[in-house]
């Protein structure tokens, strides 16, 4: 994993012992980015790099289980070493690569009252006696990827269309202002149509969102065939906000490893975490895939009345257009029922991702529609669900999507992150042989 380079010799009180517990720390020594946690109550004190080698999320933001220190988006959990001793979606029988161990400091010791870290090989064979005005250096910011990262205000983004509204928040006659890629743009309703100003290439109705265009656009729009099929009931949720960019954003949405750590409270089955193999099938502008899942289903009737359990299977077909449209389809194996999400990200600001969320929902072949009731049922059901992204966007604190495959660490869970990734790459690099061109 990368961290500073500057050498960081010595000691370097880091927190006062009695500060530290089973919940990890964030602090600083040498310069460096660290968390300091107990694995056990009242064991030695630990120290681990800032941020998970996976998808460098901040280990703060984990816990402790059984004696590791455990992270809270995928549940990569690492020993007292920084040995990576469990990959959940790898299953039962995978064994972690080499790859996924921490680097720990050279030395931690507890002395005087406060915890010391030497970040490296030092010649003083233990911690100074502290000062009365021995202080902890301030927590650095934990290393940010080395290579491009693929954020809001990227220039290819001009050229795609990109949700601005949704279509009943702009009344006959009125106007709204919107965010997008860190510029404003006004929208007016008319006679014709929806205008923007200052000018775009384009300003559209379609899904019941207002899109807009800044310039020539190269991206594939996502088809949406529930929209049109008269089996299936839309249900909107209110557009929410992510206080980060969409990359991130998007590359949760297309996350089938983190359903066990981070949705234990909602549909996640957390003694199922594994994921099996899957395919990713590229197509013009994007890509899709199909694969099973085990998942709680609170929301299914038959589960209160005790005809079907709460755990079921279902199938999700992912079709996702770059830039950040997406839909995934999850058909219930049980039931024939299917939910297809359809969620759209605005790139508003640099730190700021407007989420449009509508659901279509199916009862399944010869059953009778869902009812208004069942609708609102599902919708504040995965509103729940989407507010727990968004706690765990606000910890992720990224400023986009790293584009160098080799600076997160993949596994095969991942290839649809990986997808993504690249189809991003793709995009950026479009636009600039158009612009070259
Ligand atoms: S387990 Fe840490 S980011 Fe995935
Ligand atoms: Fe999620």
């Amino acid at each position: 994993m990368a961290v500073s380079h500057r050498r960081s010799t010595g000691w370097y009180p880091v927190a006062r012992a009695a500060e530290v517990g089973t919940t990890p720390v964030p602090v600083g020594a040498g310069g460096r980015a660290y968390v300091v946690v107990r694995l056990r109550p009242g064991a030695e004190v630990t120290a681990f790099p800032a941020r998970c080698p996976h998808r460098l999320v901040p280990l703060a933001a984990g816990s402790v289980v059984d004696g590791r220190l455990q992270c809270g988006y995928h549940g990569w959990r690492f020993d007292a070493e920084g040995r990576c001793v469990g990959i959940p979606s790898l299953g039962d029988a995978g064994t972690p690569p080499p790859r996924a161990d921490l680097s720990v400091p050279w030395a931690v010791e507890e002395r005087h009252g406060w915890v010391w870290l030497a970040p490296e090989r030092t010649a003083a064979p233990a911690p100074p006696r502290p000062s009365a005005d021995t202080v902890p250096e301030p927590v650095p910011a934990a290393p940010a990827p080395a290579g491009p990262v693929f954020g809001n205000l990227d220039p290819s983004l001009d050229h795609a269309w990109h949700p601005v509204a949704l279509s009943r928040e702009l009344r006959p006659g009125g106007w709204l202002q919107v965010r997008l890629l860190g510029r404003t743009w006004t929208l007016r309703r008319t006679a014709d149509g929806v205008e923007g100003d200052p000018p775009a290439f384009g300003v559209r109705e379609r899904f019941g969102i207002v899109w807009l265009a800044p310039a020539e656009p190269i991206d594939v729009p996502l088809d949406l065939p529930e929209a049109t099929d008269r089996h299936y009931v839309p249900g909107w949720l209110p557009p929410l906000r992510s206080p980060g960019p969409a990359g991130p954003m998007a590359d949760n949405f297309l996350d089938v490893a983190h359903f066990a750590h981070v949705h234990g409270a909602t549909f996640g089955a957390e003694d199922r975490p594994e994921v099996p193999v899957y395919d990713v099938v590229p197509e013009p502008g994007g890509f899709r895939s199909t694969h099973e899942q085990w998942c709680e289903n609170p929301t299914d009737p038959e589960v209160a009345r005790g005809g079907r359990p709460l755990r079921q299977r279902r199938r999700a077909g992912y079709v996702y257009r770059a830039p950040f449209s997406f839909r995934v389809s999850l058909e219930y194996l049980d039931s024939g029922a299917t939910t297809t999400i359809l969620f759209l990200l605005q790139p508003e600001d640099a730190d700021s991702t407007r989420i449009y969320t509508c659901l279509f929902l199916s009862a399944g072949h010869g059953q009778p529609l869902p009812l208004p009731a069942a609708v609102a049922e599902e919708v504040a059901f995965h509103r729940r669900v989407l507010e727990e992204d968004l706690r765990l966007m606000g910890v992720i604190a990224s400023e986009g999507l790293p584009l160098d495959v080799r600076e997160e660490l993949h596994v095969p869970a991942d290839r649809l992150g990986v997808a993504l990734r690249r189809a991003l790459c793709d995009f950026a690099t479009a636009r600039r042989a158009r612009t070259a061109s």
